[in-house]
């Protein structure tokens, strides 16, 4: 396959058996015979132990492939990391739909990210506040002196914010201090420069520096994705509309908003984790920015175009990095890398928004239309099937027969597996 073949296309791809996936995707993403070795290997214990503490072992997760993604023109493979079902067949059917109408548009804002500096015991907060910002260029110096690499990569400190809030322990200062952190996710090298921060902002102000951490809000590391679908390969302008109105309680019910944020959630985390991402920092960003208006809502938007098509965008702060942590020290997270053919922060924070509108898209249409069981139902089928006993080709066989009796039940399986074997006789 040459790079100018290469399609993220692959129909029946559910279908194929494990190692033909594995060289499908081996091709798509020029990968190395070494390469290929990592999809059968686990994460090796000395390197588990170097990652966290008191290590006993390593714990997995299936890891899947989502097809069809076409995002700003370039064709990728979705690596996800889920134990839940249906999450990777969604994505994938989403991005079929979506790239008939040419696929997801997304862009990405700096990779600003902000850093805290928690200031108490201030007699006047308004004279402190105005002491350090009339000092932030020594402060933004001495940042920049704590990371000669980032700032040698064209990163660093760029900006300090000053604000007074009033609190049950009288008024403090919020010094938030913006950095650029490049391809890094960025909490190291952010909670490092507050850090050393701290003593020079105390002697400014006259006050003591509590907390000096980054915030997970980080709502100047936004990232957008938009995409069309197309309103017939939906069934028609009444399944938009069906559609629409779905969406309508996740913008004005927090209950569903929760839900429908979850959805976008399990295709974004699926990524995150794969890539070695910190899954907790992006779900903690999104939700804080679910409620930035004061409650909280959907993270995603829709509308019909002029032509009656589904018109989908999102929007959400993205602190992913693609090296530091466990992005560069966990084998498969630097394959999956490989397997998305990308180099920096900003194009998988565009790849994660594009899978999370996909994710939510699927969630949405399937629970407008058929409902959201179905879907789930025959995986869910072939696991009863095979707590019921059944083996080999039985499991298929009972599978599809408790799908169409519309009974996923393991009683009902036990029963129907007798009989299947009993015809089979
Ligand atoms: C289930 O993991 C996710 C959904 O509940 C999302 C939604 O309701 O939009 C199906």
């Amino acid at each position: 396959m040459s790079t100018t073949e290469k399609t993220s296309v692959v129909s029946g791809f559910y279908k194929l058996p494990i190692e033909k996936r594995r060289e499908f995707v081996g091709q798509f993403a020029n990968l190395s015979e070494d390469d290929m070795k990592i999809f059968s290997s686990c994460l090796d214990l000395t390197t588990a132990d170097r990652m966290i503490e008191n290590v006993l072992g390593t714990f997995e997760l299936p890891l899947g492939l989502a097809v069809n993604f076409l995002i700003n023109g370039k064709e990728y493979i979705l690596p996800m990391a889920t134990e839940e079902s249906s999450v990777v067949a969604a994505a994938s059917n989403a991005a079929k739909i979506a790239r008939i109408k040419g696929g997801f548009s997304a862009s990405c804002s700096e990779p600003l990210m902000i850093g805290q500096l928690q200031v108490l015991h201030l007699n006047d907060v308004v004279t402190a506040a105005q002491q350090i910002l009339q000092h932030k260029e020594q402060l933004l110096t001495v940042a920049n002196a704590q990371d000669k690499i980032l700032v040698d990569l064209g990163g660093g400190a760029r900006d300090l914010e000053v604000r007074i809030l009033d609190s049950p322990l009288g008024h403090m200062i919020v010094t938030h201090l913006i950095v650029d952190v490049r391809d890094a996710m960025g909490a190291n090298a952010v909670n490092t420069m507050c850090e050393a921060l701290a003593p020079m902002l105390e002697e400014i102000s006259g006050g003591k520096v509590r907390l000096k951490i980054l915030s997970n809000l980080a709502d100047k590391r936004l990232v957008k994705a938009t995409a069309h679908f197309d309103k017939e390969k939906m069934g028609g302008e009444q399944v938009v509309d069906a559609f629409l109105e779905s969406y309508m309680l996740a913008s004005i019910d927090p209950y569903r908003a929760a839900t429908h944020n979850k959805g976008i959630m399990n295709g974004i985390d699926a990524l995150i984790i794969a890539t070695g991402n910190d899954s907790r920092a992006i779900e903690a960003g999104a939700h804080a920015y679910a409620a930035r208006n004061g409650r909280y809502s959907s993270l995603t938007r829709y509308y019909k175009d002029d032509d009656g098509n589904l018109v989908g965008e999102i929007e959400l702060p993205m602190a992913v990095g693609v090296i530091g942590g466990a992005a560069n020290m966990h084998p498969k997270a630097r394959l999956c890398r490989k397997i998305l053919r990308i180099s920096t922060a900003r194009e998988l924070a565009e790849v994660g928004a594009s899978l999370g509108l996909a994710q939510n898209f699927a969630a949405l249409f399937a629970l407008s239309t058929v409902g959201i069981q179905k879907g789930h139902m025959s995986l869910h089928a072939k696991n009863i099937a095979v707590m019921a006993g059944a083996q080999g080709t039985e499991i298929e066989t009972l599978a599809d027969q408790l799908v169409h009796d519309g009974k996923v039940k393991l009683d009902y399986a036990k029963e129907l597996l007798e009989k299947i074997r009993k015809k089979v006789k």
